[in-house]
């Protein structure tokens, strides 16, 4: 999960790292409001998505007057294809000098790595391309971590100010521990400014935190989820626990596994091209236990998406056998009853196959066609999707 800025700096805050958090606002009104109590702010939208300055959504005011503008200005404003819904008010603290800073998770590599400038911070991606050599990139050892020797390298090598040393590497290890602690897989500040009197303070920050973290490690950052934001069907399987993903086509799909769902997405998509060129309605793995609420949950999800005229159901029985998945099918259409209205193909092998066809041979279900093969159940659910 992507985190706004307001949300980062809640926990740069909660660990120490030196920020100002200000007001998050959804009115004008109440950017005019925070402005009288902080006198000279800054207004930012707050999207998830980088430019912002650039796309005019980050304005100085100077009165709750120009706040109060700026903010009706920002407000309703897409940025990135993402509309603003809320703004940030905080203080002003004029940066004299803008810095890098991240810790992130190296896939290719298998490690963590630092990444830090001293060179300009908003137009980082400018400097890596002219000056790549004033971007450091060091390694972080997963088992060592930010030692403070580690942090103090780390400031060393990024050539921080000298007047800066001390402060830089107590916020390097405070990061760091926002990194770890949090189950980040992101932590960027940029940027991370100098102000007046050689303070050195987060002016921005984006977090990218672990979902796989979240889910039991932290149940605290179920707050920070914004339910707006979400589709209303991404939303409603979210609630059932079921990993769904809403894409843009008329054929619905389920099936168990990730690789197999993937894949069965490629093949729908390839038999559309026979049929109008229908394409795969969404992504829906329900996993191993393919009972009948699981799939009564996951039909539930997938019927109420409008764009939605067939279903595909590919299981390939493993733990859980193709006689269970036949009568989740079964008790999924019993738990439905007239919620059931679209045309589902369903296509079972492996474990226990035979005796699952059966099942769903003896329902002979108005709206169940079963295909014995991917192939052939994709064309028939591509072929039902077009008719429809
Ligand atoms: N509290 C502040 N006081 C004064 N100026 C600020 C403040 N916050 C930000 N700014 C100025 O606005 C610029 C852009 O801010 P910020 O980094 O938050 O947005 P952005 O970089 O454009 O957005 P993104 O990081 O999403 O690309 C900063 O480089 C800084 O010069
Ligand atoms: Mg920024």
């Amino acid at each position: 999960m992507d985190l706004m800025e307001y949300q980062a700096k809640e926990l740069f805050a909660k660990h120490g790292v030196t920020t100002t958090l200000g007001k998050v606002v959804e009115t004008a009104e109440d950017a005019r409001a925070a402005a009288e109590e902080f006198g000279f702010c800054v207004v930012k939208a707050q999207v998830k998505a980088g430019g912002r300055g650039k796309a005019g959504g980050v304005k100085l005011a100077k009165t709750p007057e120009e706040a109060f503008e700026h903010a009706s200005n920002i407000l309703g404003m897409e940025i990135k294809g993402l509309t603003v819904n809320r703004v940030l008010v905080t203080p002003a603290t004029p940066p004299v000098e803008e810095y890098y800073f991240s810790f992130l998770l190296d896939r290719s590599n298998r490690s963590h790595l630092c990444i830090a400038s001293v060179e300009g911070g908003v137009e980082i991606e400018e400097v890596a391309k002219t000056n790549p050599d004033a971007v450091k990139k060091i390694p972080v050892d997963a088992l060592e971590g930010v030692t403070p020797e580690k942090a103090a390298a780390i400031v060393d090598e990024a050539k921080f100010p000298a007047e800066l040393r001390d402060q830089a590497i107590e916020m390097v290890q405070r990061l760091w521990e926002v990194y770890v602690e949090e189950d980040a897989t992101l932590v960027e500040v940029n940027p991370l400014a100098r102000l007046e009197g050689d303070k050195l303070e987060a002016l921005d920050g984006k977090v990218s935190l672990d979902d796989n973290a979240s889910e039991i490690r932290h149940p605290d950052h179920h707050a920070f989820e914004i339910r707006e934001e979400a589709d209303p069907l991404e939303a409603k399987a979210k609630d059932k626990g079921l990993n769904y993903v809403k894409l843009d086509g008329a054929v619905g799909i389920i099936g168990n596994g990730a690789g197999l769902v993937m894949s069965t997405l490629d093949v729908v998509a390839y038999a559309g091209e026979a049929h109008g060129g229908v394409k795969p309605a969404n992504f829906l793995d329900i996993g191993g236990g393919a009972n009948a609420q699981v799939m009564a949950d996951g039909l539930d999800v997938i019927l109420n998406d409008e764009q939605v005229k067939s279903v595909f159901v590919n299981v390939f029985g493993g733990i859980t056998a193709c006689d269970e998945v036949a009568n989740g099918i079964k008790g999924a259409l019993e738990i439905l009853g007239d919620a059931a209205t679209k045309p589902l193909v369903v296509r079972l092998d492996g474990n226990n196959v035979e005796e699952g066809r059966r099942i769903l041979n003896e329902l002979n279900h108005p709206l169940v066609t079963q295909v014995d093969t991917m192939d052939g159940a994709a064309d028939k659910a591509a072929e039902l999707a077009h008719q429809a």
